[in-house]
Order: structure tokens, then C-alpha cells, then sequence
């Protein structure tokens, strides 16, 4: 089965934060997760160049606008590598075979009869890019999320017929699965019940943007523009980007996974502009909350970011991934402590996970010769293969909602359950009498084979300490599918056990470290 799953394009207006940094870890471990599901997986990611806000920001650095997308551009491909991120498609707005998708996909609205010249006044944020509802009595607005003053415009556009998509779009966004969470789905469709109005998709007085054909003065609408990345990143061969249903891989995107604040753009205008172009809305979106921090959202313009770099340094990869995906509900918004990102991966990772694995293979090496024993009263009776059909079962469906939270929670209560099992058992008691070396062999083994089950299973969220886990237990992963992975006993007795070195060193907390 084909699966396409999108970050969004993000503005280059700064370097990556770490609310950037969540979206793509999330979207990163579903790919991973679908991947190893055997579905032909399509990951996109990239970056959105156009617009006032870029032309600003490049303006001020006294660069070249190019030249200072390029500078950015070349930090989130930095940071993606360094956090493991296996994107299939990165796609930039400013390159030239995105203006080509774009003036073709223009040239199949203008068909349809759905652009419209028009003059379009109101309050714009240039932060959000986008004209905001404002009271009549207010003489100077600003933005609730980037807490600047609102700029008044004035300007002749080229509009877009949304209107004439009301009942299309209506009846899309109240299918079941198509918005989630539900809250959100509610609130696009009070917006949509209010009436959809048409809407402006080319500036004038800004240069940094893709020329309309036909309107000299006009450039591309930034939100128009990138929207259309979704499209040039699906294109089978990006070198000849002409545009029809062929020509596109995957298409339509299976889930955009968003921020709550861009749902609008991805649930009712985007839909709308491919139904124009006679091409299939998507099948999905998601639009998750915001990271805060200190209770604000964590934004370049707010300038409380929390630099992924410098907590990468810190934590290292895993911790990161690990707390995003493990304590923050995908879908609400969550706050970043320091002191709970420490607690949390060192309980986790290090103590619940990483101990077990270390402890046990070192009572197997010293009992059974360094190897993985023989079970020879079969295993068919463990009362941890029980525990791991049902955690394995549980990790599955929530990964299936995306909701990462359970399924890591699912990893945790298989671990924590043999940590008890361990202590119930306390093999080391019992092997002081030889007579117990079967029974002991057993529970070696299912605390074992337990130990390979939680690494297969944090594949998809933390792929390093993963295999960090299967190279310590001494596993072939290229063999085996990911399902049959899953399937209790595959640990090979007789196989020899390296000596353990801890698969997940402890954080030490230390606040000043990180600005
Ligand atoms: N360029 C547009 C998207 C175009 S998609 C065709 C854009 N870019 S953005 O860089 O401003 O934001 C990208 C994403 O980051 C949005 O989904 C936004 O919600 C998300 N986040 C920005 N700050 C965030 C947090 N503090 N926390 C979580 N996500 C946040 O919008």
C-alpha cells in the first residue's frame, strides 16, 4: 500500500526550533513505522522561501534573498541528518522546477474559471502571512500568536473562487478521519458553516515570490506558492515537472501532520485548489499542538526558542526523540521542562529499559557460557509473551491513530513488566541450586526475548538506541520482516552475548547548559 506523509514546508525566515524539529521527529518515526510495515512509503519535507516575511528577514541581513534561503535551507537538511530523519522528497519553493508546477497548476484554475480579479483590504500578519478577522473599533491591531502590530494593505489581488467550493468542502471536512484531533475538526467546520470567502493569491509590491503569468506586477500569494510544494515533491521526476495525474508518485498525500494554527490552509483552502485543478484533495490532516515553553508558544518571532541543536548536544538524539514522542499528547499542546525531559529519559531509557537489558545479559553470560540460553521447557508458557501480544497489540493500533504516546507507553509497560518478572523470579536466588538451572534458562530467556521485542518496537521512534539494543543482544535485523519480528521466540539460544556496555548513558541534569 502506498503511503504519503508530509511535514510542512517551513518558512526559512529563521533557523529550525525545536517546535520545527517536533513535527518532523512525529512525522519521521510514522514513516518509519509504515516503512517497516511494507507500505511504499513517500516521507516529504522542505521549505517554504517565498514571501514578505523571507524578503524582510534577507533585507535585513543585507543579503541576497537566495542567498540567505540557501543559508537556512542548508541548516534544517543539517539538523534532519542529525536527528536521523529519513525524508524521501525535500522540497524548496525557490527551485525552478517548483515555478513550473506552480504555473501549471495556475493554468488549470484559470480553466475552471476560478480566479477573479479583485481589491483586497484588511489587517495582514506578515509573521502568519495572512490577513486576520479584526474588530472594526480597533485602530491597531496585532497578531495573538506573534504579538506584533498588524500592517493595513490595500492592494489589488487576483482572488480565488473559493466560495464556489462550499458544499464540496463541507461534505470533505465532516468525513470521518478526514481532521483530526476532533477538536480541531469542530472548529474547521464552525469556520466553513460561517460561509467561505474567496481568497487573494497574488501580492503586488513584493518581489521575492513566482511571477504570475499574464499580471507582470503580481507575484504568487506565498501561501498559494507553497502549498503547491505537496505537489512538485510528489512528482515521479522532479527534472520534467509537468503536471498530471501520472506524473505525480503517491499522490494524494495519505496525512499533512501540521500546527493548529495552519489547519485552515491545509482543511479548506488546499482541498479547494486541487478541486479546482481536478485533482484528488488528500486523504487526511492532522494538526497537532503547539510546544511551549513557560506557557507561550515557542516561535522564532517570539525569540523563546529552544535551540534542537544545543539540546541535542545535551541529550543526544534519543532523549530527544524519546521525550517529544513519549510525554507530549500528538495533538495537544505540551510544555518543554527541562527537568522532566532529563527524569523522563533517564527513567525510561537508561533505568526501565537499558538496565534490564544489561543486567540480564550479564546473569546469561555468567550462567550459560555468554550465550543466550536453551529454553528447554519451551516457551509457549511465559507469562511475559502474554504481556508482549497484548503491549505489541496496543502499540500498533495507537501508532495506526498516531499516537505515539501510547505506543511508547506500550514499550514501557512491557519493560517495567519484566523488571518486576526479574525481581519476582530473582534468578539469582534460584540458581544457587543447580537442580534450578531450567527453570532459571526460561525466565533468562523471556526476560531475553522481551529485551529484543521493546528494541524492535522503538524502531520507529528511536532508531539508534534500537539498534543499539539488537547489536547488544547480538541480532541480525536484515533477516526479518517487522511483523514477524514480533513474534515471540526468535532469540536464538546458543547465540554468543557480547559483553554489555550501557545501551543509554544518563543525562546529567544541568540547566545552564542550555540557554
Ligand atoms: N510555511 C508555512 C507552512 C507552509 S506548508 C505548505 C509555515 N511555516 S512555519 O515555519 O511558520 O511553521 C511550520 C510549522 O511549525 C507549523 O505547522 C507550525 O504550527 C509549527 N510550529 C511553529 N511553532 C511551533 C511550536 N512552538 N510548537 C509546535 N509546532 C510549531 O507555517
Amino acid at each position: 500500500m502506498k503511503y504519503t506523509i508530509t511535514t510542512p514546508l517551513y518558512y526559512v525566515n529563521d533557523k529550525p526550533h525545536l517546535g520545527s524539529s517536533y513535527t518532523t521527529i512525529a512525522c519521521d518515526a510514522l514513516a518509519r513505522f509504515h516503512r517497516l510495515n511494507g507500505n511504499n512509503v513517500l516521507f516529504l519535507t522542505g521549505v517554504d522561501e517565498h514571501g514578505q516575511k523571507i524578503e524582510r528577514t534577507a533585507e535585513l541581513k543585507k543579503l541576497p534573498p537566495q542567498v540567505h534561503c540557501d543559508d537556512i535551507t542548508m541548516q534544517y537538511k543539517y539538523l534532519w541528518d542529525k536527528l536521523n530523519i529519513k525524508y524521501d522528497r525535500f522540497v524548496r519553493t525557490s527551485s525552478p522546477e517548483h515555478s513550473i508546477v506552480v504555473n501549471d497548476f495556475y493554468s488549470k484554475v484559470l480553466e475552471s474559471d476560478d480566479i477573479y480579479m479583485g481589491r483586497q483590504s484588511g489587517w495582514y500578519c506578515v509573521g502568519c502571512e495572512e490577513y486576520k478577522d479584526v474588530d472594526d473599533s480597533d485602530k491597531q491591531p496585532t497578531c495573538s500568536i506573534h504579538k506584533k502590530d498588524l500592517e493595513w494593505r490595500d492592494e489589488e489581488n487576483l482572488f480565488f473562487r473559493l466560495s464556489k467550493y462550499q458544499d464540496q468542502i463541507e461534505s470533505l471536512i465532516k468525513k470521518d478521519g478526514f481532521i483530526s484531533p476532533k477538536t480541531r475538526k469542530n472548529e474547521i467546520i464552525n469556520f466553513v458553516s460561517k460561509g467561505l470567502k474567496d481568497f487573494s493569491i497574488s501580492r503586488v509590491n513584493l518581489k521575492w515570490g513566482i511571477n504570475v503569468p499574464g499580471n507582470n506586477e503580481h507575484t504568487f500569494y506565498v501561501w498559494f506558492d507553497a502549498l503547491l510544494g505537496y505537489v512538485s515533491g510528489s512528482l515521479k521526476d522532479q527534472y520534467s515537472p509537468e503536471l498530471s495525474n501520472k506524473s505525480l508518485a503517491n499522490w494524494p498525500a495519505n496525512i499533512h501532520i501540521i500546527g493548529k494554527d495552519i489547519l485552515r490552509f491545509h482543511a479548506v483552502y488546499w482541498p479547494a485548489m486541487l478541486l479546482s485543478a481536478g485533482m484528488n484533495p488528500p486523504l487526511s490532516v492532522f494538526g497537532h499542538g503547539f510546544l511551549t515553553r513557560e506557557g507561550q508558544k515557542m516561535g522564532k518571532s517570539l525569540g523563546n526558542v529552544l535551540d534542537p541543536i544545543e539540546l541535542l548536544e545535551y541529550g543526544g538524539i534519543d532523549a530527544m526523540r524519546w521525550y517529544l514522542l513519549r510525554d507530549i499528547e500528538f495533538g495537544e499542546d505540551g510544555d518543554f521542562q527541562m527537568r522532566r525531559f532529563v527524569d523522563i529519559v533517564n527513567s525510561d531509557l537508561s533505568n526501565t529499559i537499558g538496565n534490564l537489558l544489561n543486567r540480564t545479559i550479564t546473569m546469561s553470560r555468567k550462567w550459560f557460557q555468554s550465550n543466550i540460553p536453551i529454553d528447554k521447557r519451551k516457551l509457549d508458557n511465559s507469562k511475559l509473551k502474554d504481556i508482549s501480544n497484548i503491549k505489541i497489540n496496543e502499540y500498533m493500533k495507537s501508532f495506526q491513530q498516531n499516537n505515539f504516546k501510547n505506543s511508547a507507553n506500550a514499550i514501557i509497560d512491557l519493560a517495567n513488566s519484566a523488571n518486576l518478572f526479574l525481581n519476582d523470579r530473582a534468578p539469582w536466588k534460584l540458581i544457587k541450586d543447580i537442580s534450578n538451572k531450567d527453570v532459571v534458562a526460561q525466565d533468562i530467556y523471556s526476560v531475553l526475548e522481551s529485551c529484543r521485542i521493546i528494541g524492535v518496537l522503538l524502531n520507529p521512534i528511536v532508531p539508534d538506541l534500537s539498534e543499539r539494543i539488537l547489536k547488544q543482544l547480538n541480532i541480525d535485523t536484515t533477516s526479518v520482516t517487522f511483523e514477524n519480528s514480533l513474534n515471540w521466540g526468535l532469540l536464538n539460544p546458543d547465540n554468543p552475548l557480547p559483553k554489555p556496555n550501557p545501551v543509554m548513558v544518563k543525562i546529567e541534569y544541568n540547566e545552564s547548559k542550555i540557554k
